[in-house]
């Protein structure tokens, strides 16, 4: 596909657009561009980017299609950090979809990926288009380990490995505004939408089709004696095991039709370790019902507005370089391999920046022999995106 550039990037003057310039910028020889609703902003970006990278600047707004289709027509990808996608992101999808546009994202927001499923899988198959949400911390580390665990079964002459765990431990990092609205948005719309409070405790809300498949239930608060942790919910835990679920399905459930993958926050088994997840528990309860409650108690609202990241906010470049994260993913059930993904990087934004540019880049000249539609980043871009992020600094290692 000849197209004036290879990517563009809807969204540069953003807190994460910004960084994933930055990103973009250090990949050199790109033909691309960065893009938005208001140029003097996308020109303050452009000229904090090193000498030399020099993107185009273009103009278009996330609810003006027709600018979206001008934009979508003259790049091979679009990579997009305007957030959040259930509220601004559907016309580009659509756009891509229809053009033959390849298109990766960060969303974590599982019932907006099932509209655009629904809406565009079909169109994206025929226009050759590889649609491929969640390229962020959610839900790059999980999907990627898990294709990663079952593709080394499989080079070992292995049967999969039927029921998986991703612990991330040790992980330090923030969050911005526009993530802060992403989760109020979902607990906003979930408060007044039955359909929507059903699919997002479904943990098959993103397979083709769900006949015969089992619930399960996502893993809480928990000692594990056997593997020396203490568990807390994971809040991305809720799209990446979701997104993970996908791979298999697009994959004609290579992983096996009884396959399950739970994740979960892990801390050493000791009273510090206890006492860290019974906090990392209470938390990651209490900020939803928070949310929840301040959409009908405006005082409450407020509180939060105060307290929380507003939109072009996030943790300053120290906090970013100090923050770090582990997963290790493995079989419960076997002798398998234990599948290591590691950044010393912010997980949200400097990991994430690192992870959406690389996907973007690998969209864009990669040879991929995955099939278009909407996708998953493991099955769209598997061993290529493993190599990209390796190249990029990340550690993924197989034991
Ligand atoms: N998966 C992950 O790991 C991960 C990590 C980080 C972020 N995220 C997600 O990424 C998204 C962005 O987060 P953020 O904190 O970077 O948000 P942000 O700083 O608020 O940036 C939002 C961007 O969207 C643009 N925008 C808003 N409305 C627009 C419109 N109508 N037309 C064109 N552009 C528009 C803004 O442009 P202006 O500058 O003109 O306002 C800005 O560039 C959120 O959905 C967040 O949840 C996910």
């Amino acid at each position: 596909m000849s197209r004036e550039f290879d990517i563009v990037l809807f969204g540069a003057t953003g807190f994460t657009g910004q960084l994933v310039a930055q990103q973009l910028a250090a990949m050199g020889g790109l033909h691309w561009a960065i893009a938005g609703r208001n140029r003097d902003k996308l020109t303050a970006v452009a000229a904090e980017l090193p000498t030399g990278s020099a993107p185009a600047i273009e103009l278009a707004d996330a609810h003006d299609r027709a600018s979206l289709d001008a934009l979508v027509a003259r790049t091979r990808v679009v990579v997009s950090t305007v957030g959040p996608y259930a509220q601004h992101g559907s016309d580009l999808v659509a756009a891509c979809a229809a053009a033959g546009t390849h298109y990766c994202d960060l969303t974590g927001e599982a019932h907006w990926v099932r509209a655009m499923i629904d809406a565009h899988h079909a169109s994206a198959q025929q226009s050759g288009a590889r649609i491929v949400h969640c390229c962020g911390f959610d839900s790059i580390p999980g999907d990627l380990s898990v294709w990663l665990l079952q593709h080394e079964l499989q080079q070992r002459g292995r049967s999969p490995a039927l029921h998986v765990r991703g612990y991330y431990h040790d992980l330090r990092g923030g969050v911005s505004g526009g993530t802060v609205a992403s989760m109020r948005g979902i607990v906003q719309a979930a408060t007044t939408d039955k359909g929507l409070r059903r699919l997002l405790v479904d943990p098959y809300a993103l397979v083709p089709t769900r006949a015969g498949k089992a619930r399960q239930h996502e893993l809480g608060f928990a000692i594990h004696r056997g593997e020396s942790v203490v568990t807390a919910p994971f809040v991305m835990a809720g799209i990446n095991t979701r997104v993970v679920y996908r791979s298999n399905a697009l994959a004609d459930d290579a992983y096996g039709r009884e396959f399950t993958y739970h994740e979960a926050l892990a801390f050493p088994l000791n009273p510090r370790g206890i006492a860290d997840a019974v906090a990392m528990t209470a938390g990651v309860t209490a900020l939803p019902a928070a949310m929840a409650a301040a959409t009908k108690l405006p005082p409450l609202a407020k509180m939060l507005d105060n307290k929380l990241p507003k939109a072009g906010e996030g943790p300053s470049e120290r906090a970013r370089t100090r923050g770090h994260y582990t997963l290790k993913v493995r079989s419960v059930d076997s002798d398998a391999p234990t599948v290591t993904f590691h950044d010393d990087a912010d997980p949200g934004y400097g990991s994430t920046s690192k992870m959406l540019a690389s996907a973007a880049a690998c969209l864009a000249f990669d040879a991929l022999d995955s099939k278009p539609g909407v996708l998953t980043p493991a099955v769209a871009m598997g061993q290529a995106l493993v190599d990209r992020l390796r190249n990029a600094g990340l550690t993924i290692t197989v034991e």
